[in-house]
């Protein structure tokens, strides 16, 4: 495949280079390289995240010049289609999903030649005679040299059956020496619990090694998440600020408005536990608490972050506080309440709101409480992290009558606008002595001016790299069940019936009382 900049070095040039007067020297090349002629394989190819985020994801590569000239792509689905018409929605995923990416017909007409179609209902090894047979016809003809990734977009109960059934076909198998490279994508959810996650990996190891399984939480392939390293790591400034001596407490917010939009069935059999805290939720945390790692490699990150994760005690029954949506009006419009949703059953107790008190009982975090809270149909979209500091000590301007001095808050807004808001005191000009509080902010969009891409960009280029840096490894995931599957099983067990919370609403009364106890409430940017 030619990228559309005419691009065939293997070096990208234009990423990072001297772009202003940062110091950086231009001919220090911060670019990635170009991945190497290989052939990806989607299975789940007509479903909601392929066509929602997959196809639109590689287009933009494509335009970007970030693909090698010799890429194919393999779509796997059960539906009967001609390659022409899934060629057709795949163009429709392009023009509504992606709607920045310059979509124009002879740019598509030159990537479609490149998207193949194979129907196949995955259930045995011979369901696979027709995508064998593909693939051998891609690599004599078009040069991808047989390195293959294999993009898992099923739905979660067929992610073992797929990787044993290549397995057993021989499709995924790799050499020692690693060529050609053979590399399987496996979406979220990994398991459901701790004894399903590790059986989930059982069968997954008994073809492929550690380093051909690639596991996605896409808030790592987040610009704003990965810039949480960037900005603890590659600054003086806050580094010295993060630990239990200057930092109160740690509170992330994954708040959605959204609420099932034909999710239902999904949701009601996974509530929002596993479906964001468990992965997206104690990703974030993990980057905001590590330790420096020695290097940048995947697995000296993955080393510092899964400490983390194995330093956080498990929550009580008291730390928790678990919440459903009922009816209610959202922006002007009336919203079904979570039980009444489709797919959802009537009596349902799954949680779409959760709150919990964590604790990462090392060194550097003894005695601060991390709060986390994820939600469906909540008053604003908003993911960010605020860590807020210890007061000043109780003298000078908190004694004046005019000091208006909330503690010192450093947010780090995921999105949207995203950026980071630094809160503190200032003199309020004047004669007299006011200290009010004012906001230092930066903002993505007005500082570097151009739309942060998707995540799915990163994530599908640095699979194809090689690159398993913003990918979860088999004991992060195994940790983080480790964490919250005696919590959830608790929660089932129990009758209690969840806390109910209005849409529109920043989630249930016991959430703000969770931290009224410890003294302390919730804050967002705009509070
Ligand atoms: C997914 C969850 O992993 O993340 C969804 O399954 C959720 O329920 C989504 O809506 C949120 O992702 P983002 O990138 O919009 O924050």
């Amino acid at each position: 495949m030619t990228p559309t900049g005419g691009q065939d070095s293997r070096r990208i040039g234009g990423w990072g280079f001297g772009q202003d007067a940062s110091g950086l020297d231009p001919r220090e090349p911060t670019s990635p390289t170009l991945p190497s002629p290989c052939a990806m394989v989607l299975f789940g190819a007509t479903g909601d995240l392929t066509r929602r985020k997959l196809i639109p994801a590689i287009y933009s590569l494509y335009t970007q010049g970030l693909l090698p000239r010799d890429f194919e792509i393999v779509a796997v689905a059960r539906r009967k289609r001609t390659v022409g018409e899934y060629r057709s929605e795949a163009f429709e995923s392009v023009q509504a999903y992606a709607p920045a990416v310059p979509a124009s017909t002879a740019a598509w007409q030159r990537f479609a030649e490149h998207i193949h179609y194979v129907c196949s209902s995955l259930e045995s090894p011979s369901d696979l005679d027709g995508l064998k047979a593909t693939l051998e016809q891609v690599e004599r003809s078009k040069g991808t040299q047989g390195n293959r990734l294999f993009y898992l977009a099923t739905p979660p109960d067929a992610f073992a059956r797929v990787v044993e059934i290549l397995g057993a076909t021989g499709l995924s198998t790799q050499a020692s020496d690693g060529i050609p490279w053979r590399r399987v994508v496996i979406e979220k959810p990994f398991g459901r619990d701790l004894a399903s996650a590790r059986e989930l990996n059982r069968r997954l190891r008994a073809t492929l090694t550690e380093e051909q399984i690639y596991r996605i939480d896409h808030y790592l392939g987040k610009e704003t998440v990965q810039n949480i390293m960037v900005m603890r790591f590659a600054n003086r400034l806050f580094e010295l600020l993060w630990n239990h001596l200057y930092v109160d407490n740690v509170q992330i917010t994954v708040a959605e408005t959204l609420g099932m939009e034909g999710r239902g069935g999904y949701f009601d059999a996974s509530g929002i536990v596993r479906d964001i805290i468990q992965n997206h939720a104690l990703q974030v945390l993990s980057l905001v608490a590590m330790e420096p790692p020695v290097t940048l490699s995947a697995d000296a990150v993955r080393d510092e972050k899964v400490k983390v994760l194995r330093a956080i005690r498990t929550p009580r029954e008291q730390d928790i506080v678990w919440a459903q949506y009922g009816a209610g009006v959202m922006n002007g419009a009336q919203v079904p309440a979570y039980k009444e949703e489709p797919g959802v059953a009537s009596t349902s107790r799954t949680e779409t709101y959760c709150a919990i008190r964590f604790f990462v009982d090392n060194w550097r975090w003894a005695g601060v409480p991390f709060y986390v809270r994820a939600g469906k149909r909540l008053a604003r979209r908003l993911t960010e992290v605020s860590l807020e500091l210890r007061p000043v000590p109780d003298v000078l301007y908190s004694r004046l009558t005019c000091a208006v001095m909330p503690p010192n808050r450093i947010s780090i807004r995921i999105q949207p606008d995203e950026g980071v808001d630094i809160l503190m005191g200032a003199k309020e000009p004047g004669v007299g002595m006011c200290v009010q509080p004012v906001r230092m902010r930066f903002s993505y969009a007005e500082e570097f001016g151009r739309a942060i891409p998707d995540a799915y960009e990163r994530l599908i280029l640095n699979a194809l790299l090689g690159d398993a840096s913003l990918f979860a490894r088999d004991d992060e995931v195994g940790t983080a069940w480790e964490i919250l599957t005696p919590v959830l099983a608790a929660w089932e067990r129990s009758t209690q019936p969840p806390a109910t919370y209005m849409p529109g609403s920043w989630g249930p009364v016991e959430a703000d009382l969770l931290l009224s106890a410890d003294g302390r409430r919730w804050w967002n940017t705009d509070t």
